[in-house]
């Protein structure tokens, strides 16, 4: 075994493996731990084979596991999928001494980990992320959720889901071997945001060592996994249920989400993320939190593992910065209060600002190249 977390305290306990054989871990788990009757693998369509193996093992050991497949968009991410997913269960036999394997990115992993949270009110999951995102942010923590989609033709991202921590994460770095090198970006979003979050030596880490993750290097996927889950896992322990610091994980989303509000077909999320947290960045700079060094050091570090540090990297003619800032009231309308940013503070860290000055904010819009 290479790494092993553990997240949350007993009951809701996962333990996180970071192994070279996912098939294995599984296998074995379940080995320890059998369970009353047949599993379900709920997998991503892109990643069967894996799905497969998973299965073929647990059979080798006498477990019938039942393969379940759905496509990873977010308009599959729903109530819909969870109803067809648990009508399959059903067929299968599977009761609440089953179990569900997630195999997949997050949308997978957040649509089986609600299942798993609401099938016959609760039944053991086991999550196996096969994006770099999934292994150091989604799969971890426990938080499951779908989207709605409203009659407006619009999606309420995440807008029904559950707490429940799975009782195993599996991340296997040979199972990026196949995931596309602009989702590796994505995933390396979500590590700078976590450096800045909580560990300054992870940034230079990923200086040194960006372009061998974006080889698929396991070692070094494996080295920046242990490291970038860590943060969230202590996050998550300090606030399991996202009373407050829990927040803190969504740094440069707000400009994030504006900014998918408008570009979604050009920019995907963790492509997003980075060009939000140089703005979230050139924020805390006006208003004195952090030194100005510190955007430019961003902005060196994400464009050393090929993010987009601005609008322009992406979409060839960028919205106004006006129109940007209304689409972040979207969000506040959401939240029923006013703007609320996660803004970096100090050489590492972040803190939650209510009602940021306008001129700061714009500012950070500026420094993205919003028209
Ligand atoms: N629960 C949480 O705490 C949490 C945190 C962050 C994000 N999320 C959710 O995660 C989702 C995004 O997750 P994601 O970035 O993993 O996206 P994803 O699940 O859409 O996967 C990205 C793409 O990669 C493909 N893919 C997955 N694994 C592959 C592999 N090994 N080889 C080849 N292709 C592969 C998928 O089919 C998909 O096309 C969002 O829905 C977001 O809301 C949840």
């Amino acid at each position: 075994m290479q790494h092993e977390l553990t997240c949350g305290q007993p009951p809701h306990r996962s333990v996180i493996r970071i192994e070279n054989d996912a098939t294995d871990t599984v296998r074995e788990a379940l080995r320890a731990r059998r369970p009353g009757g047949p599993v379900a693998i709920v997998a991503d369509q892109s990643v069967v084979a894996l799905a497969g193996r998973i299965g073929h093992a647990l059979q080798g050991i006498g477990i019938d596991a039942r393969i379940c497949t759905m496509v990873a968009d977010e308009r599959a991410k729903s109530l819909e999928t969870v109803g067809a997913l648990s009508a399959q269960l059903l067929t299968h036999g599977i009761t609440r001494s089953g179990a569900v394997i997630a195999v997949g990115g997050g949308i997978v992993g957040d649509t089986a980990g609600f299942l798993a949270a609401t099938y016959m009110r609760g039944v053991r999951c086991i999550q196996v992320p096969t994006t770099l995102l999934a292994m150091v942010d989604a799969a971890i923590g426990g938080k499951t959720a779908v989207n709605v989609a409203m009659k407006d033709g619009s999606l309420a991202k995440n807008a029904v889901g559950a707490f429940a921590m799975p009782e195993l994460v599996v991340c296997d770095p040979g199972s990026l071997a196949t995931l596309p090198p602009r989702e590796m970006q994505c995933g390396l979003a979500e590590c700078v945001k976590h450096a800045l979050l909580a560990d300054a030596e992870l940034a230079e880490w990923l200086v040194a060592n960006a372009m061998a993750v974006v080889g698929k290097d396991t070692a070094a996927i494996a080295a920046l996994v242990a490291r970038a889950a860590a943060v969230k896992v202590a996050i998550v322990d300090r606030d399991p249920t996202e009373q407050g610091e829990r927040a803190l994980l969504n740094l440069g989303h707000t400009y994030a989400h504006a900014i998918e509000a408008r570009h979604d077909d050009r920019i995907k999320h963790g492509e997003a993320v980075a060009i939000g947290l140089v703005a979230a960045m050139t924020v805390a700079s006006r208003l004195g939190r952090v030194r100005h060094a510190q955007v430019e050091a961003l902005q060196a570090l994400l464009e050393r593992v090929g993010l987009p540090t601005r609008l322009q990297d992406l979409v060839p003619a960028p919205d106004a910065a006006a129109t940007l800032r209304r689409c972040m009231d979207l969000d506040k309308k959401r939240a029923g209060k006013g703007l609320v940013l996660v803004l970096p503070q100090g050489p590492v860290g972040a803190g939650l600002v209510e009602a940021p000055p306008e001129e700061a904010v714009l500012a950070g819009w500026s420094a993205v190249g919003a028209a």
